[in-house]
């Protein structure tokens, strides 16, 4: 059931970048991106077209957007949580556009502001007019191991959100442990709730590493055929709505593990912990990725 090839979808630029506390300019964003590019990512969430309000560090999305060298075979993604996000996320050109409904309903109203049912009903026309350009679109489920609010979720209310998706035409089915309190067969559990509605190439695993599961749980998702998995240059990143989350798991800890199992990501292990020491580098602190720590200790890099 193993998959011998895995796509990493890198959303630190994104889910890193949105929860970080000092600035951190257009430009070093636009860096980090053409850095990602050519350490092999070819499924870079670049930015979100949410309110400026709610998350200050993505509104310059547009001018990120306007400001990448797109490499041929790279395909991108923006989060849209409405119309009006969709709009922006048509003028930059994108592959792909991410809606993002929670499996409960705290987390829903914390995040975007509405109950879940609601949600949905914001996303129907976002997604109707996103296929008419021809864009995709994945649904994000947050919160599907836990809530920070709620506490433990159950499989039936994540296969509820998946089918609220599924109903309204979503593409891809993307489940997420926002909080990084799941563990392995709780993570199979969510995940084959998605597998039931969604072909397996349509389903893939976001896991923030809180708690040091996610590797686990990805490995526990391998061996259910999961291929699709989203991951965070260096470890970057939280969720300013989660307090205490933090960042996905890191990109190079994955590609590590993937690699060392013998499946391929396409990506350059090297280069990736050039951009994740790169990227620490602007942000004052060293990388939280275990394995970019040892590499870097390997080559002489004292780590703070
Ligand atoms: P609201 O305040 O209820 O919406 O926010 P509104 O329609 O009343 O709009 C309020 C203001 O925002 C208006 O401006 C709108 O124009 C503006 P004003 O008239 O006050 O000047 N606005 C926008 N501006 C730019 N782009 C837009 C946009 N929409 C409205 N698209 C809303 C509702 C959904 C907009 C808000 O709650 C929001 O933007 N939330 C985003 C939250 C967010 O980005 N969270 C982090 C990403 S999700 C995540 O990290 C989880 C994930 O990684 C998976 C996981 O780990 O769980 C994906
Ligand atoms: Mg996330």
């Amino acid at each position: 059931m193993i998959p011998d090839r895995v796509t990493l979808v890198e959303v630190g630029p994104r889910d890193g970048l949105q929860n970080e506390g000092q600035p951190v300019s257009t430009a070093q964003k636009v860096e980090l991106i053409h850095r990602l590019q050519a350490a092999g990512c070819t499924e870079i969430e670049a930015t979100s077209f949410v309110s400026p309000k709610w998350v200050p560090q993505m509104a310059d999305n547009a001018a990120v957007m306007a400001g990448i060298t797109r490499k041929p075979g790279v395909r991108w993604s923006v989060l849209t949580p409405n119309l009006q996000g969709l709009e922006g996320a048509l003028a930059s050109r994108v592959d792909e556009v991410v809606v993002f409904a929670a499996a409960t309903e705290a987390f829903s109203r914390k995040n975007i502001n509405c109950s879940i049912e609601d949600s949905i009903e914001r996303f129907r026309p976002v997604v109707e007019a996103a296929h008419a350009a021809g864009v995709k679109v994945r649904g994000a489920i947050s919160c599907a191991l836990g809530c920070p609010y709620q506490g433990a979720v159950s499989a039936d209310e994540v296969e509820r959100v998946v089918l609220l998706m599924k109903g309204i035409g979503v593409d891809h089915c993307g489940v997420a442990d926002t909080i990084g309190t799941g563990t392995p067969r709780a993570a199979q559990a969510a995940l084959e709730r998605a597998l039931k509605h969604y072909p397996l190439a349509e389903v893939s695993g976001h896991f923030h590493d809180t708690y040091g599961q996610a590797l686990a749980n990805i490995l526990a998702c391998l061996e259910l055929g999961i291929a699709t998995f989203d991951t965070s240059i260096a470890g970057l990143g939280g969720c300013p709505y989660a307090k205490g989350a933090t960042g996905n798991v890191a990109t190079e800890d994955v590609v590590f593990m993937l690699h060392g199992m013998g499946i391929a990501t396409g990506l350059d292990l090297d280069a990736l912990v050039d951009a994740a020491a790169w990227i620490s580098g602007q942000l004052g602190r060293p990388p939280v990725a275990r394995v970019s720590r040892a590499l870097l200790a390997r080559r002489g890099v004292a780590l703070a």
